[in-house]
């Protein structure tokens, strides 16, 4: 039998829910656009490499969540499970640092990860994901963080922000250390993954949502005590930024993050609303991540991505669905009329009035009924009678009210001008 269902994790977004998306999309643009951000489009097609030498060949994305295969030519491709590794490539190969001193990015697009699918995690998923490349200060992650809190605050979603520090690589080793010697002691109450992830990836026990592992790592030691004299001063002054600009965020010790490529800052934005996913959105700081793609020595980046299918979820859940409707439906009864109404569409379409037809001519009931489904304002009705006296019957479609409408002029762009007017006073 031919696949008729998506794919598991892979879902239709319809257009009664489009309008939430839309909305997500256009207050995120507006935002971006006031943080002088610009967009930049990347394929979602990047060879393996860059995914694994980026995220960090032991975390869970990698290891497991790759829809990665070999194309006709042998090449292991990745189908891109998240947006900073192929914008960094690009800001690299198009030499974007010599455009500007800071590259200031965002892209918006679909990211594939196979993951368990669940409320809020799918495998086909959408990320707002934004990137400032070549500035090391500390209020750029206040303001990213500001930026992110600015988007949920005017789509009217509350979600809290945790803010880390993961150390640099002159600190961290001696945390991790200090963090196995500690968890080396309790292996034995450990969940399987984090008995693996203590060989491989420590700090990622850390964030495990097993509620034995929780209880385990509530007493061991807290990165922000080992961190040297320049991440320390750094994350106060991410914190002080923070206050500048009256942002509410509380620190979280536990939140580490699953792609290596972090540095410093980390943080989330987190809802309570929608069950165990959640992270709204997250990001952090990742300087060392451009030249080990074979950017510049020493270039500082840090960015975040929020996941579109959650904000729009929260959004969902304060709001009915809405089918998207039409400004005018014409119902032309008959051969004459009908060629009458395809002339007439097409200018009133011509100078911006969204309107459909039957092209394929069916009768009044059926055409009153797809006027209906269609959510159309109006409905203009024309037959052969009101051919001949020139007069159609112009229907509000939500009042049900019903006046003439002239259609005897024979310059079918006043028509349509005059139509247009009436539809849409003021317009
Ligand atoms: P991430 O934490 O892996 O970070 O993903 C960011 C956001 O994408 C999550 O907070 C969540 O809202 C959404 N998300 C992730 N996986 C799924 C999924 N399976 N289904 C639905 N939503 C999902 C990154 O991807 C980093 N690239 C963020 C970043 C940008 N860091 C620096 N720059």
């Amino acid at each position: 039998m031919a696949q008729t269902k998506a794919l598991k994790g892979f879902k239709d977004i319809l257009p009664n829910e489009i309008h939430l998306w839309q909305r997500v999309e256009d207050v995120a643009r507006d935002i971006f656009r006031r943080f002088a951000f610009f967009e930049i489009r990347v394929p979602v097609l990047e060879p393996t490499a860059l995914f694994v030498r980026s995220i960090g060949a032991d975390t869970d994305i990698v290891e497991k969540e790759m829809y990665t295969f070999n194309d006709k030519n042998g090449d292991s491709l990745t189908m891109r499970p998240e947006g900073t590794a192929p914008v960094l490539r690009a800001y690299v190969e198009h030499a974007l640092h010599l455009k500007s001193k800071v590259a200031r990015l965002y892209t918006i697009g679909p990211m594939f990860r196979h993951e368990r699918p669940q409320k809020g995690r799918l495998r086909q998923f959408h990320q707002m994901s934004v990137e400032v490349i070549g500035a090391a200060g500390p209020l750029v992650d206040a303001e990213l963080m500001a930026m992110a809190h600015m988007i949920l605050a005017r789509l009217g979603v509350s979600a809290a922000l945790e803010i880390n520090s993961l150390g640099c690589p002159d600190c961290r080793p001696a945390y991790n250390k200090a963090l196995v010697d500690f968890l080396e002691s309790r292996r034995d109450n450990l969940c399987d993954d984090c008995r693996r992830r203590l060989d491989k990836n420590p700090l990622r026990v850390l964030d495990c949502k097993n509620k034995k592992c929780r209880a385990e790592v509530e007493e061991s030691p807290a990165i922000t005590d080992f961190l040297c004299l320049p991440c320390g001063d750094h994350f106060a002054a991410v914190r002080a930024g923070l206050d500048a600009m009256a942002v509410p965020y509380r620190k979280n010790r536990f939140m580490v993050r699953g792609l290596d490529y972090y540095r410093r800052t980390t943080f989330e934005l987190v809802t309570d609303q929608l069950g165990a996913q959640s992270a709204v959105g997250a990001g952090g700081r990742y300087d060392g991540l451009i030249e080990s793609l074979g950017g510049a020595k020493n270039t500082p980046g840090i960015g975040f991505a929020i996941g579109m299918e959650r904000l729009v979820l929260l959004l969902a859940a304060n709001e009915p669905g809405q089918t998207p409707g039409i400004d005018l439906f014409i119902a032309g009864l008959g051969a004459a009329a009908g060629n009458y109404a395809f002339r007439l569409i097409h200018a009133l379409r011509g100078i911006g009035i969204s309107c459909a037809m039957d092209m394929d001519n069916g009768g009044l009931k059926s055409q009153m009924k797809q006027a209906g489904k269609a959510k159309a304002g109006h409905t203009l009705i024309i037959g052969d009678d009101e051919l001949a006296t020139g007069q159609a019957v112009l229907r509000n479609m939500a009042s049900g009210e019903q006046r003439p409408a002239a259609i005897d002029d024979n310059d079918i762009n006043t028509i349509a001008t005059a139509l247009a007017a009436e539809i849409q006073p003021g317009a």
